[in-house]
């Protein structure tokens, strides 16, 4: 397909394709019910020597690939916190596809790297981070919260560590609580300080950090010789989107002189409406924050966004310029490769300017406030009915429950709920997921898909109340 002529032909019955699909996307399973192996069965084993035709290629991917897709754009995808897409999203991607630019310095793409300046500028005030902060794209919350280990790391160590290695370092610390996402584990093991240097600190009745036994834990550990060097703390966890007392631990972090990195995620998005500003006191004595556009502001996944407070710590810690690297362009321009771990960079920033300006502000607010009523709302209907229960506060787009009727003790609930999670996601019409609170076995349903209404939440929670009773009356057979 080396002609424009033929590429455009392709390209119209493509968009009309996604405009159907997202019409009618309701009507596939939310999550693929194939079997594993199904789809790699299909494929064959070598590829094809000769072209073959579009009409073939995209026959065999409605008919091998689509089967295998979990489908997260649907409005009854309630599992995990969303990827949520949007249409200006996916234009800006087209667009980003085929100008095909590595964004690597700003040589390579002047506009990617100033409009990547100009929307972090955009995205800090819509959410009151302060402008003291800085901001760049990365990937996702999982590379930002390495950068942020990293640095805390590079800093602790007055950059030696780059240098030397490990050598002659007293060990390493870092804090989270034990609700804290995974992502936190996998950067510190990644970053030489050990899985067993990250100190994981007991919550309260909330699944907020304790900061006291933060305190505490840090205290004993600079008297045992360790060296406390970062603490993540969390606003809206992965489990039950609990939030972190961010101004008592930052206060903490000061006292003690360690990095304070903010996992935000999903819930960092909240922050763009006023009434959720609180969550952000304590902000200016953090280090550094990410949280995900790609996850509840409607644009594309892979969209991170990652904010400094000192962006010549994040470039000292990744700064690398070979002589085949080296341009004639003058220092004062950024150059994001320096700014984190790859050097290769797609053109991000598009597809959140696209959206921005296509919502405007007040309507992403909107959207986002509706999310948060219909969690709202679910989380009633669950409240008023006798057999189930709310296992955590519901702050934001998120519903922690379980089925709980009479006369099963803990080990049976558990099963219970495994059981209706499966039956529930097999129906092809809804998919939530699940996580363990206090050890429980506890449903969550995820209220932050783009296209989500009152009315697939009702329908969701008729099925479940439905599934429960039906689960409930086979046990007792
Ligand atoms: C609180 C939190 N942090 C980090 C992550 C990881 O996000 P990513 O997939 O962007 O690495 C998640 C994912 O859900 C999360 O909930």
């Amino acid at each position: 397909m080396e002609s424009a002529e033929v590429f455009r032909q392709e390209a119209h019955k493509m968009v009309d394709w996604i405009a159907d699909y997202y019409k009618e996307i309701e009507k596939f399973p939310v999550k693929a019910l194939c079997k594993p192996g199904s789809v790699f069965g299909q494929i064959p084993d070598s590829p094809p020597e000769s072209p073959e035709e579009m009409k073939d290629i995209f026959s065999d991917f409605e008919r091998i690939i689509l089967p295998g897709i979990t489908h997260w754009q649907s409005p009854s995808f309630f599992a995990y916190f969303p990827a949520n897409s949007s249409f200006p999203s996916i234009l800006a991607e087209f667009l980003s596809s085929a100008l095909g630019a590595q964004c690597m310095k700003w040589e390579t793409s002047p506009a990617a790297t100033e409009l990547e300046e100009a929307v972090m500028i955009w995205l800090r005030k819509m959410t009151g981070i302060p402008s003291h902060f800085e901001g760049v794209i990365q990937d996702t919350a999982s590379t930002s919260t390495l950068c942020a280990i990293l640095s805390a790391r590079e800093h602790a160590s007055g950059f030696r560590i780059n240098a030397k290695g490990m050598e002659k370092q007293p060990v390493m610390r870092v804090y989270c609580s034990s609700e804290a996402h995974s992502s936190v584990e996998k950067a510190v093991k990644i970053a030489g300080i050990g899985k067993e240097n990250l100190i994981k600190i007991g919550y309260d009745e909330e699944f907020r950090m304790r900061p006291n036994l933060l305190e505490k834990a840090i205290a004993t550990d600079i008297s045992a010789g360790y060296r406390p060097v970062c603490v993540v703390a969390a606003l809206g966890t992965t489990g039950s989107t609990a939030i972190d007392p961010l101004q008592q631990i930052a206060e903490i972090c000061s006292k003690y002189q360690v990095w304070l990195h903010v996992d935000a995620a999903m819930a960092g998005s909240a922050l763009i409406l006023p009434e959720y500003r609180w969550m952000l006191k304590g902000i200016e004595q953090a280090d550094s924050l990410v949280f995900n556009p790609h996850k509840w502001l409607f644009t594309n996944f892979d969209c991170s966004a990652y904010f400094v407070r000192d962006s010549e710590t994040l470039i000292n810690t990744f700064k690398l310029v070979p002589e085949y690297l080296k341009t004639q362009i003058p220092e004062h321009v950024n150059d994001y490769s320096n700014w984190g771990i790859q050097l290769g960079r797609r053109f991000r920033a598009l597809k959140l300017w696209f959206v921005i300006r296509a919502f405007g502000t007040r309507a992403l607010q909107e959207k986002l406030r509706k999310h948060i009523a219909i969690a709202a709302d679910l989380k009633g209907k669950i409240e008023a009915h006798p057999d189930f229960e709310i296992m955590a506060p519901v702050h934001f787009n998120l519903v922690c429950f379980r089925f709980h009727p009479q006369g099963f003790d803990e080990a049976e609930l558990n099963k219970i709920n495994e059981e209706l999670l499966l039956n529930l996601n097999n129906t092809g019409k809804i998919y939530i997921s699940h996580t363990k609170l206090n050890g429980i076995y506890t449903l969550r349903i995820v209220t932050g898909q783009t296209h989500v209404d009152f009315h697939h939440a009702h329908k969701a929670w008729d099925l479940i109340a439905d599934t429960a009773e039906k689960c409930m009356k086979n046990g007792r057979k």
